[in-house]
This record gives C-alpha cells, sequence and structure tokens, in this order.
C-alpha cells in the first residue's frame, strides 16, 4: 500500500524518539512491500523559532491531507517564559483541534521485563491491561481564557455531542476487548461532570447494552488506579483529568518512555505521538527510550492504515527487546543502560527477522 505520512518531529527528544519510529516504518515498508512517503514540517518551538507560528499554515495543511501523522513532542525551557506571546503547546492544541482528532488513546500494558522499573508492587501489576480514552478537544483546555492585572480564568465547557461522541467511541473499543467502561468525572463538584456522567450513562444504555459502565470520581480513581489496576479494562475521561491520570498510569508501565497514543476523530488524519513531552532533562544526551514513539508508529499501522499483522510485528518486536534486556536508563536506572540507538537497533533486528517470517508463511 501507498501511504503519505507526515512527521512532526517538534522539540527536545521529540526528534531523537520520531527518528526511531520511522526506522521501523521503513523496515515495515521494505519486508511487506509498502510505498510509505515521509514528509517532515515544523511544529512547537522549532516552528516558532523558523516562522513565528506554532503550527504553520503549511504544517496543518500537509496533516489534512496525509494518511496519518507521526508526532515527537513539543516544548521546551526556551520557549517557557509565562508572558511569550506563543508557545510550543499551543501548536499542538491547534493540530487536534484543527484535524477534529476528540478521542485520544492512551493504552496501558506493563510489559513483564521492564516491572521492576515501576514504583508498584509488582504482584498488583501483572496482568494490568487498560486504555484510557481521553477526550481531546474540549473542556478547560479548550474555553474561553482570560487575564486581569489580579485575576485569570479559564472556562470548562462541555456539549453534550462532546461527550457522545467520546463515549461512544470508548464504547465501541470496550466492546472489543473486556467489555467493562469505567467513566471518569467530578460530579460532585462540577457541572460539565454532571452533565458528562448524564450522557455517559445515556450513551452507554441506549448504544452499549453489552457493556458494563461504572463512574467514578477522578480523585479516588487516582487511587485505585494505582491500589487496583487490574481491574480497568476501558476507561473515558475529560481532557485535563486523562491527561494527569495517564502521566500518572505510566509508573504501571515504568517509564513515561513506554506509552504511545493515538489521536483520532473520524475518517481523518489521525495523530500518534507518545504521552511523554520534549524531557528538556534529558534532551540531545542519545538516552531516551524509543519505545514510546515506535508503539505509537505501531498504532497509526493499526488504525490509520488497517494494517494489523505490520502493526502486530512492531509491538511483538518491541516486546521482544524488552525481554532481552534491551533498556534505556529511564527502565535500567543507573548501570548496564543503552542509549536510544542501540535500543532502536535492538527492536530493528527483531522486526526484520519477525516480518520477513511472516511475509515468508504467506
Ligand atoms: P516530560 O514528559 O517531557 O518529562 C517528564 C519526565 O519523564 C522527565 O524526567 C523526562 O526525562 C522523562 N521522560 C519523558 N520521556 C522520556 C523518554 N522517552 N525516555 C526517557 N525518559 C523520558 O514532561 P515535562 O518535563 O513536564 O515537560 C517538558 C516539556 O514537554 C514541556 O514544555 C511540556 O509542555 C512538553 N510536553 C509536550 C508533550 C507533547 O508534545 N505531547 C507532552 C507532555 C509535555
Ligand atoms: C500531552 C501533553 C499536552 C497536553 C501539552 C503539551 C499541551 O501534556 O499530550 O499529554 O496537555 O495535552
Ligand atoms: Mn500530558
Amino acid at each position: 500500500m501507498h501511504a503519505d505520512i507526515v512527521v512532526l518531529p517538534g522539540d527536545g527528544i521529540g526528534p531523537e524518539v520520531t527518528a526511531a519510529a520511522v526506522e521501523a516504518l521503513q523496515a515495515v515498508e521494505s519486508a511487506y512491500g509498502h510505498r510509505f512517503s515521509f514528509n517532515e514540517h515544523l511544529i512547537g518551538g522549532a516552528a516558532i523559532d523558523a516562522t513565528g507560528e506554532a503550527l504553520p499554515q503549511s504544517t496543518l495543511d500537509a496533516c489534512r491531507t496525509a494518511d496519518a501523522v507521526l508526532l515527537g513532542a513539543v516544548g521546551g525551557p526556551k520557549w517557557s517564559d509565562p508572558k511569550a506571546s506563543v508557545r510550543p503547546e499551543q501548536g499542538l492544541l491547534a493540530l487536534r483541534k484543527g484535524l477534529g482528532l476528540y478521542a485520544n488513546l492512551r493504552p496501558v500494558k506493563p510489559h513483564p521485563a521492564a516491572l521492576g522499573a515501576s514504583p508498584i508492587k509488582p504482584h498488583l501489576l501483572n496482568g494490568v491491561d487498560l486504555v484510557v480514552v481521553r477526550e481531546l478537544t474540549g473542556g478547560i483546555y479548550f474555553g474561553r481564557k482570560q487575564r486581569a492585572s489580579d485575576s485569570a480564568s479559564d472556562l470548562c465547557e462541555y456539549s453534550v455531542s462532546e461527550v457522545e461522541r467520546v463515549v461512544r467511541r470508548a464504547g465501541q473499543l470496550a466492546r472489543q476487548r473486556r467489555g467493562h467502561l469505567t467513566s471518569v468525572d467530578k460530579a460532585n463538584v462540577l457541572e460539565t461532570s454532571r452533565l458528562w456522567r448524564e450522557v455517559a450513562t445515556r450513551v452507554v444504555a441506549d448504544e452499549f447494552p453489552d457493556i458494563t459502565l461504572e463512574h467514578q470520581l477522578v480523585d479516588s480513581m487516582a487511587m485505585h488506579l494505582l491500589s487496583r489496576p487490574r481491574e480497568y479494562d476501558v476507561i473515558v475521561t475529560e481532557n485535563m483529568f486523562g491527561d494527569i491520570l495517564t502521566d500518572e498510569a505510566s509508573m504501571l508501565a515504568g517509564s513515561m518512555g513506554l506509552l504511545p497514543s493515538a489521536s483520532l476523530g473520524d475518517g481523518k488524519p489521525g495523530v500518534y505521538e507518545p504521552i511523554h513531552g520534549s524531557a528538556p532533562d534529558i534532551a540531545g544526551r542519545g538516552i531516551a527510550n524509543p519505545v514510546a514513539a515506535i508503539l505509537s508508529a505501531a498504532m497509526l499501522l493499526r488504525h490509520s492504515l488497517g494494517l494489523d499483522d505490520e502493526a502486530d510485528c512492531v509491538e511483538q518486536a518491541v516486546s521482544q527487546a524488552l525481554d532481552s534486556g534491551a533498556f534505556t536508563a529511564d527502565i535500567q536506572g543507573s548501570g548496564a543502560a543503552i542509549g536510544t540507538r542501540a535500543a532502536t537497533a535492538a527492536v530493528l533486528e527483531n522486526l526484520q527477522v519477525r516480518c520477513y517470517a511472516v511475509c515468508m508463511r504467506d
């Protein structure tokens, strides 16, 4: 198949980890005989430096016509002045909004070989396999912002249709998995959460009678996520709660460097990116974990290109590399950690062997 993939490396470790993900896609391309074109564009701080804008129109236009978008990360201290008129993060938000990517899928499945990297006791982690569906284009992120000399406000707003479509997406996913959906809100305090709970209850009752729905308040959910993570299947929640809970959930897997994501709309190109940021504390040192980016590429193959076998192949190659102890410093701690290049090479080696084995079989 032919696919036009836009690559947005961004800032900090973004370019380091997207390079690894592109290599994984190229390995799939040659093994399976696909033709992928990779077109790089600017976003974030890199785009601000070059053009003054965090999301140049040319980048958004290229993404709109692409089959899929692979993104690294944006942001960093250089552009973090609170008084700055333009910020890298605005580019990412504008991209999500501009492409209508309202559902952000963040799977969390700790790898047995990396359990030692988690601060959580291993017996709580065995069998954990959950997906957070984070609403991505509404809520407090996108409400009216105001600043006066002695006050500031961010409006949190949700419409019925915004809640319906993301709950529907989560319901479909739950149906394909273990049939359990947890909706997370703060309905004891927030009006938007009371709307959220009402709509979630109705959508599941009307359209998904075969799945079970449970409501959780976000504060206790933050606790349950660590104390009984195995009980969750699909978790659906609003934009900011989903942002915070998934960074927390990364500690189940052991590192931010392990968690991928897919941002999806209705039939538009998806954006695939790690859940982590630009990691300014380790940028430029060649030690970032490329796994989250490589697994994001696997999600791209599956969700935007419909290449399920190829996606499985990439995920298995990552799994095998972790099994063999190919650990970057975020997993290994101090000691015999390997760098981004070596970790990528370990995945690619397995990928080539696996892909060709599958192709020969077929
Ligand atoms: P971060 O996710 O960049 O880093 C948090 C911690 O995790 C750091 O210690 C970092 O070294 C570590 N880490 C993250 N990814 C790693 C990887 N692949 N391998 C090894 N270690 C990894 O969060 P932050 O420091 O709070 O934010 C830094 C910048 O990134 C900010 O400007 C923020 O706005 C931005 N950010 C961007 C995105 C995005 O582009 N999607 C996501 C989150 C944060
Ligand atoms: C993420 C990030 C972004 C978010 C920032 C950089 C705007 O933290 O993708 O998780 O809050 O959505
Ligand atoms: Mn985040």
